[in-house]
């Protein structure tokens, strides 16, 4: 295990290039059980949970090769269907093999996703819309048993009670390009993920439209070919170096974004006081003025995403006025509210909601990341705060960002990772 060691308070200067999406890359790899050809991803983030489900292709029956990131996925065994224990535990968003696996092999038994982190998070969306799709559901020994001898479309409302959900309308969207005629899923999710992931399977030949929309629609083939596709960069990295750049007083120039899919973050990192100035389409400058509070909830996109509201939090912790941040998706997710008051910041937890005093600095301290995003609003914390912090269990970071530390020494972070 590492942990990393950061001397904070270093002003960061300099150009970050943007990784490709994580959470797109996960279902897309995921969509490549969906044909016997070929699949080949360009722009996949080299991170720890793009290798757990590479080993869970393997373990699905395809061979898969990772160079300079691009990713290719060949079949080699299409008679395998199962995703074990083991890896489901590592990685929630393994459900994303189940429609492929029921589209195409007409049988899937995944291991039932258990507790996490960030909260209670269940997953009666994907199954409800699962079995409107035609399919039989045992859940025994903790396992999703999960069979259908033919898919066949459905219209269907996939809304839940914290909003839609996006690895549900991934899961279903999935599952519906092989059914037998017309699915319209109503109250999908609109992240530009899901929209990444429809533009690959169109490319593979399915026929969907809407995505991007909370109504898609799609009308089932018989079958899908190989591809080759480009993942969109990820907006989450994208808003975490926006947060390092206001909590340093920094400037950074941030490299291959999709400005499009910022402006609700633009927004609330604007309101937050860095400044932020977009070049081109896909590239834009942060820097960090005088960090300024403010009141913010997060939503399904397009609004204000709970995967940076940990480092929305650090931030505005050392901003001159109180912040009130609510979080409307997982309303349990503030594990990195007490580390930053290790840190020194006054945070008060009311239920969903966090309220946070700034403070003038920030001091260092040992913290431990609890979670990905958690783990990124400490490191965001520890850069501005004086003297030495220790963030451990950094392998939460690791599942989800690509060469954190080596990105952020690039640009003046004093940051080191130590076997811990
Ligand atoms: N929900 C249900 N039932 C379900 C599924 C979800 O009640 O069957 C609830 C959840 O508990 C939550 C809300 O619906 O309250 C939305 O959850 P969603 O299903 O959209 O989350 P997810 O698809 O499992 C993805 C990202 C998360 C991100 C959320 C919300 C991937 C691989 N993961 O998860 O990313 O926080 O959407 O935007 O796409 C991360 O990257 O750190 C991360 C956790």
């Amino acid at each position: 295990m590492y942990k990393y060691i950061i001397h904070g308070q270093k002003k960061l200067k300099g150009e970050v290039v943007i990784s490709g999406s994580k959470n797109a890359s996960l279902p897309i790899m995921a969509a490549s059980l969906l044909t016997k050809e070929e699949v080949i991803l360009q722009n996949i983030p080299d991170l720890m949970d793009i290798q757990t489900m590479r080993q869970l292709l393997e373990m699905l029956g395809k061979k898969t090769v990772f160079e300079n990131n691009t990713l290719s996925i060949k079949e080699i065994d299409p008679s395998l269907y199962e995703a074990p224990y083991d890896i489901v535990r590592k990685m929630r968003a393994s459900i994303a093999v189940m429609g492929p696996l029921l589209a195409r092999k007409g049988q899937a038994k995944i291991s039932f996703p258990g507790g996490c982190a960030i909260g209670p998070r269940p997953i009666d969306i994907h199954l409800r819309g699962m079995k409107a799709l035609g399919t039989d559901l045992l859940i025994e020994h903790g396992y999703i048993w999960a069979q259908a001898k033919e898919l066949t479309g459905k219209q269907m409302d996939l809304m839940g009670n914290f909003g839609p959900s996006v690895l549900a309308t991934e899961n279903v969207m999935m599952a519906a390009t092989l059914a037998k005629g017309i699915t319209i899923i109503e109250g999908a999710a609109r992240e530009p993920e899901i929209s990444d992931l429809a533009d690959c399977l169109i490319s593979m030949g399915a026929k969907i439209k809407g995505s991007g929309t909370s109504i898609i629609e799609i009308e089932g083939v018989k079958e899908l070919g190989g591809t080759s596709h480009t993942i969109i960069p990820d907006r989450i990295e994208t808003g975490t170096f926006m947060a390092a750049a206001g909590t340093t007083g920094g400037e950074i120039l941030l490299k291959k974004v999709n400005i499009l899919h910022m402006e609700e973050v633009i927004e609330g990192f604007s309101k937050a006081g860095v400044e932020i100035e977009i070049l081109s389409q896909d590239s834009l400058v942060a820097r960090g003025k005088n960090i300024r509070p403010v009141e913010i909830e997060t939503h399904p996109y397009p609004f204000f995403p709970t995967d940076l509201q940990a480092q929305l939090m650090a931030l505005v912790s050392i901003s001159d006025g109180t912040s009130v941040i609510s979080e409307k998706i997982f309303p349990d997710r503030f594990m990195h509210a007490a580390e930053l008051n290790r840190m020194g910041a006054d945070i008060k937890v009311d239920g969903a909601t966090a309220l946070i005093k700034g403070v003038k600095n920030l001091s260092g301290a040992a913290v431990m990341a609890s979670d990905l995003r958690a783990g990124a609003g400490l490191v965001v914390g520890a850069l501005a705060a004086r003297g030495k912090s220790e963030i451990l269990r950094i392998y939460h970071i690791d599942r989800g960002y690509e060469k954190l530390d080596e990105k952020l020494r690039k640009i003046g972070a004093d940051i080191e990772r130590v076997p811990q």
